[in-house]
């Protein structure tokens, strides 16, 4: 039997439209059912459906590879984040000066989530590196498999004391490490963003806005880092003593920020740099703000 035009042209466009529009994928399916109440962030919509490739049909990298603030406490490598994004928890309020360095850069360039049955037959471990290499094709040797490399030697590392650490390959097991870890499936999920849809805010003097100070609600948070990989992979921890906030930061130039700030009231096991940084005893409680597109989850009450 012929199909009739009408129908040609409905089953076309219902191609077009799933390959050019936004069908819906297995992991936002999953965040609604977990996560009913909680709008998704942008930066996580954008993993989710990428808008750059590389030529060759390969996967998005990773272009500013982010290394850990834990590192620094731990060991004894040089100060490996932006000293301008740390600050004394007593100049947290409205008015306050922020450091004159500070600006906030995109830290990832679309590197997207797999959806969690690919990335489950992907090994995720360093002594299967030629495995994975081969299979996200990435050239053994080359820049991008020494960060492949670093990456899960990251994720293997001891968690330090009080910290619950996953790396989360997929956005399935990233909600299912927050709700865990924080007990309830009503969360908020904030990350740092620039407003105006502007990508970066410029190395300036930022004020803390009027009112532009607020506590996230819950006395625990779950932060996760983005970690330099093929595929969008996570470094989530959950961390002792540890405070989010939302600060609404305006620049001189009237960029306007809301960055995610954490502060850690317990630096006792922190290493003396930071305090040289900020001039003050060891001991002292410090936040930082996160660079753009790292998460803070935190419950909602
Ligand atoms: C991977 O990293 C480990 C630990 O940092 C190192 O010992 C090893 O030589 C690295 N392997 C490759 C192939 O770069």
């Amino acid at each position: 039997m012929k199909p009739k035009l009408t129908e040609v042209t409905l089953n076309l466009l219902q191609l077009v439209a799933a390959s050019v529009g936004h069908a819906t994928l297995p992991a936002e399916i999953y965040w609604k059912k977990v996560l009913p109440n909680t709008p998704m962030p942008k930066v996580i919509k954008a993993q989710l459906h990428p808008v750059f490739t590389d030529i060759k049909g390969g996967r998005p990298r990773v272009n500013r590879p982010y290394y850990p603030l834990y590192y620094s406490v731990a060991s004894e490598i040089q100060f490996p984040s932006d000293p301008a994004l740390f600050f004394l928890k007593k100049d947290l309020h409205p008015g306050s000066e922020m450091n004159p360095g500070l600006s906030f850069v995109s830290t990832i360039s679309g590197a997207a989530f797999l959806s969690r049955a690919e990335v489950d037959t992907i090994p995720f471990s360093s002594d299967k590196l030629s495995e994975i290499l081969h299979r996200l094709n990435v050239l053994p040797g080359s820049e991008l498999a020494k960060e492949v490399n670093k990456t899960l030697s990251d994720c293997e590392a001891a968690a330090s004391e009080g910290e619950h650490k996953f790396c989360a390959t997929s956005l399935e097991s990233m909600v299912d490490f927050a709700t865990s870890k924080l007990e309830t499936h009503d969360l908020q999920v904030s990350a740092t963003t620039v407003r105006g849809n502007q990508e970066t805010a410029p190395k300036q003097r930022y004020k803390v806005a009027p009112s532009g100070v607020q506590k996230a609600p819950g006395a625990k948070l779950v932060a996760c880092h983005p970690e330099a990989y093929p595929h969008a992979v996570y470094y989530c921890h959950l961390t002792r003593a540890t405070k989010a906030f939302v600060v609404t930061l305006v620049g001189e130039d009237g960029t306007t920020v809301e960055a995610v700030a954490a502060c850690h009231s317990d630096t006792s096991k922190w290493r003396s740099v930071f305090f040289k940084v900020l001039g003050v005893k060891p001991g002292t409680p410090i936040c930082h703000f996160l660079p753009q597109d790292h998460l803070v989850w935190s419950p909602v009450h």
